[in-house]
């Protein structure tokens, strides 16, 4: 296993850990079958289904920071953007090329760096931001007794 969802990963929201520990088995998924030597057979089925759920899960991402205005929106979106537009190229190379061990080695590269990094630092941000939300929105609820 490459790389293992654990709690310096959690950006303190269920809806989106659980997310990404679900994008974690998917490119486990991949690094099984490469030391099977089965990459081969796998990796359009890994890339076909990593891009739809990148894509659900991106903009689960952004209503969050949409719906709590989070300054940091566009800058996020962007390197959503960056990163499926990587994915796109490597598998528009795939089909014209088929899976050559140099395409498996860069889909598996970017797919643990780019997530490890994106996670890390950038969901943790937005993570953080929420969390310190929920916690001035309950403050505001809790209601002073009346000692007077
Ligand atoms: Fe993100």
């Amino acid at each position: 296993m490459r790389i293992q969802w654990t709690i310096d990963f959690s950006v303190y929201d269920e809806e989106i850990d659980s997310q990404h520990r679900d994008l974690f088995i998917i490119i486990n998924k991949l690094d099984v079958a490469m030391r099977q030597g089965k990459a081969g057979q796998e990796i359009l089925r890994v890339m076909d289904f990593l891009d739809q759920y990148a894509a659900g899960h991106f903009r689960v991402e952004e209503q969050q920071m949409a719906e709590h205005a989070f300054p940091g929106l566009e800058s996020h979106r962007e390197r959503h953007a960056w990163f499926r537009r990587q994915l796109s190229e490597i598998r528009k190379k795939l089909q014209s090329d088929g899976p050559t061990p140099d395409l498996i080695i860069l889909a598996d590269h970017l797919l643990i760096t780019w997530f490890s990094n994106h996670i890390r630092t950038f969901d943790r941000m937005l993570g953080n931001f929420l969390s310190e939300r929920r916690q001035a929105a309950s403050g505001r609820e809790v209601t002073v007794p009346d000692i007077g």
